[in-house]
């Protein structure tokens, strides 16, 4: 999981390194949780009550890229906007059987950094398990599901890096 955040985000990516893919996000997370799980990487198999059904991801992922290339391209979106949007799209998508969470933290984040911009360096202790930064987070993003993207907003806004970054190493958690 280090090795993942400090391939993506020590230094700006290149575009080839972060093509921003299907295969790539995919590859994302075997990179991530390769050493975890033998499955990583791999879409999940089964229908979970969270996320779209198993058949509607890879579509639903590939609208997400399409809808993340317009915002960038076209839309008057600010780059803080575009990656909290891709964080809470991911993550509601919910390709995987786990580690949705931290990978979709760590897609927005390689897209902040790939774009030149600080990235969000999440409380780690605090996101991950039970806390009150963890139920503000939560229902932030359950705000979102409703489209209300303020609070998640504001969070990514609370933990923007302001410096280059010794704590990048929280950068998913
Ligand atoms: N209503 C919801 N809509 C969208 N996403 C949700 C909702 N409830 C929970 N989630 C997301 O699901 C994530 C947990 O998914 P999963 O266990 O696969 O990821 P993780 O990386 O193991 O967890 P974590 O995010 O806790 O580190 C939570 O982080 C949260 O972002
Ligand atoms: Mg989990």
């Amino acid at each position: 999981m280090r090795k993942a955040v400090l391939v993506y985000l020590a230094a700006k990516p290149t575009r080839r390194q972060a093509p921003f893919s299907l295969p790539w996000m995919y590859k994302l997370h075997r990179q991530i949780f390769g050493e975890v799980w033998r499955w990583a990487g791999k879409r999940r198999c089964s229908e979970l009550n969270l996320g779209v059904p198993v058949h509607q991801i890879d579509i639903e992922l590939q609208t997400m890229l399409d809808n993340l290339a317009y915002w960038h391209e076209n839309a008057d979106m600010n780059l803080l906007e575009q990656s909290a949007r891709l964080h809470h799209r991911a993550v509601s998508i919910h390709p995987f059987l786990n580690g949705n969470g931290r990978w979709s933290r760590l897609l927005s984040n390689i897209w902040l950094r790939l774009n030149g911009h600080p990235i969000t360096v999440w409380p780690e202790e605090h996101v991950g398990s039970t806390s009150v930064i963890r139920d503000t987070y939560l229902s932030a993003i359950r705000a979102a599901d409703f489209g209300d993207f303020t609070a998640l907003l504001a969070l990514h806004r609370r933990y923007t890096s302001t410096s280059g970054d010794s704590r990048i190493n929280n950068a998913i958690l």
